[in-house]
């Protein structure tokens, strides 16, 4: 295994950054929550530097979580951000309090003092804007340590211990409005911890392969394909580790876009020659979906059917030891909850669930340990046409969700049709790779119009496109109203039953980026 860097969490909502600006500087980290991390965990984990995050806690509260002595004593160099700054200054001694003004969004510190943390970076008497986001905050120094550099609400923004390495920083380096944080993160883990930072795709790729192979053993594999990057960058992964012992299932839902059926069978049949299963589904999900308004329920009656047909195919290929999903990393990393209310479910995401135990599979996640990015980056190492890397997402109950209302068949013809001419017309203007997911909705409602000498009474179809960094919160896209406007002359006059084209201006929150 290469260098590590243990992230230990303590429920901050960004714990996740710190991970990713880690793993850009070269090196590879791992969150894991405050709670987990004893001694022996350490021991065995052997981090190369240690980073704390921050978190809701008040270091001045009797039940504020610590951070394990352990870490303090491996011998790695240790950064505190935020909380783990406030916990790491108390439990050497310093003295936090509750400050008389918090200090949230935008702040400027001022560098006081040379650091290797800086190096390169800021220069001491330098003002630079930081993010900053606490209530606490430290008021005495350690033994040991110095100021290197202050803001007005926290005369400890950054401080120091050069000798024990040992930093805490009072604002958050791995937030981008912190726009020099990347570079702070870089000079811990580069020149602080002295990591040589050979994290790599082909690295991950050769040790990934590795740790397949040893999981598998001799075992069987069936992997579910659903045209989205993630699924088909672990069935190129588990290909190579396994070869033909890998079976692939593409459950056709028909609720996917224009030869998008086709794209994925191609891909793999023809340019990847891996075999696949594709199980043309689109009558049973149709039927069963027949009359259905609700949104929930025709998310629950796609993923039931669609565990049904994956099933039975399974089966016909006469059966696997394993079940291979394309888990991402995010999905992975366990959520510290300080209050104990559960989370709330905002719509419930389709996936396998509950198939591995009826089915007595095992489970395979060759990317539970990657970021979206990461995947995108290693599916170009396994040779994946940037076409199919740089996909928008599409969501697993496919248009069905994308009209609101019951689904028909006449229906979707109308909106597939909508949906590529958008396509199109954003690939020809360029712009495919700065959105997050651009779609059409059908919308249940019919407005008047008017074509040649004829009243029209039509469907109205919404577009929607937003910008997002992993789907959390999302804006819409700016276009230019020329754009928008070819986009809604040519959907009118090119799809049967359309007659009006509306944009959707609405961010994430307070709106979703589907439409149900
Ligand atoms: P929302 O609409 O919740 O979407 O803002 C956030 C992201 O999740 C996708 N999405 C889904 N993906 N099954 C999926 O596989 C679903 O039921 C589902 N609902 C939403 C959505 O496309 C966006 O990328």
């Amino acid at each position: 295994m290469s260098e590590r860097v243990l992230i230990v969490d303590f429920g901050s909502q960004v714990t996740q950054l710190i991970a990713r600006r880690v793993r850009e500087a070269g090196v590879y980290s791992e969150v894991h929550p405050f709670n987990r991390v004893d001694g022996a965990f350490v021991a065995d984990f052997a981090p190369i530097a240690v980073i704390l995050s921050g978190g809701p806690a008040s270091v001045l509260s009797s039940s504020a979580p610590s951070a394990h002595p352990a870490l303090f004593e491996a011998g790695a160099p240790v950064l505190g951000i935020c909380y783990g700054q406030q916990v790491m200054a108390a439990q050497m001694g310093a003295h936090v309090r509750s400050a008389d003004h918090r200090e949230f969004g935008r702040a400027t510190v001022e560098a006081v003092a040379e650091s290797a943390l800086f190096e390169g970076v800021w220069e001491p008497g330098g003002r630079y804007p930081v993010w900053m986001s606490h209530g606490d905050r430290v008021e005495t120094l350690p033994e040991g340590f110095r100021v290197a550099a202050r803001s007005e609400a926290a005369p400890y923004a950054a401080i120091a211990n050069e000798d024990r390495r040992l930093y805490g920083v009072q604002f958050h380096p791995e937030v981008v409005h912190t726009p020099d944080g990347a570079g702070l993160i870089r000079n811990f883990v580069r020149r602080i911890a002295g990591a040589k930072a050979d994290w790599s795709m082909a690295a991950f790729r050769e040790t990934a392969v590795a740790q397949i192979r040893a999981e598998v053993g001799g075992g069987r594999v069936v992997c579910g394909l659903s045209g989205g990057v993630d699924s088909t960058v672990a069935a190129l992964l588990l290909h190579e580790a396994v070869g033909d012992r890998l079976s692939c299932i593409f459950v056709d839902t028909g609720l996917m876009r224009a030869d998008e059926a086709g794209e994925v069978v191609g891909l793999f049949r023809s340019h990847f020659n891996i075999p696949l299963v594709h199980a043309d589904a689109g009558p049973l999900f149709l039927e069963r979906l027949a009359g259905v308004e609700d949104p929930e329920s025709k998310r629950k009656i796609i993923g039931a059917a669609f565990i049904e047909v994956f099933e039975a195919e399974a089966a016909r290929l006469g059966g696997a030891d394993f079940l291979a999903q394309g888990t991402l990393y995010p999905d992975v990393i366990e959520s510290v909850a300080f209050d104990g209310g559960p989370s709330v479910t905002i719509k419930s995401h389709h996936n396998v669930g509950g198939l591995p135990e009826r089915m007595g599979l095992g489970l395979v996640e060759p990317l539970r340990m990657l970021f979206k990015d990461e995947v995108r980056a290693l599916g170009r190492e396994l040779g994946l046409p940037d076409r199919f890397v740089g996909r928008h997402p599409f969501p697993g109950p496919g248009l069905a969700i994308r009209m609101p209302g019951a689904v028909e068949p006449d229906k979707l013809e109308a909106l597939r049709r909508a949906d590529a001419i958008f396509l199109e017309e954003i690939r020809r203007a360029g712009l495919y790779d700065d959105i997050w997911q651009a779609f059409a909705v059908l919308l249940p409602v019919r407005t008047v119009g008017v074509m040649g000498d004829d009243r029209t009474y039509e469907q109205a179809c919404a577009l929607r496109a937003v910008t997002s960094a992993d789907g959390m919160t999302a804006d819409f896209y700016p276009f230019d109203a020329g754009f928008l406007g070819r986009v809604a002359v040519r959907i009118v006059n090119e799809v049967p039953g359309i007659n009006r084209v509306v944009y959707d201006v609405t961010s994430k929150p307070p709106g979703t980026i589907e439409w149900e």
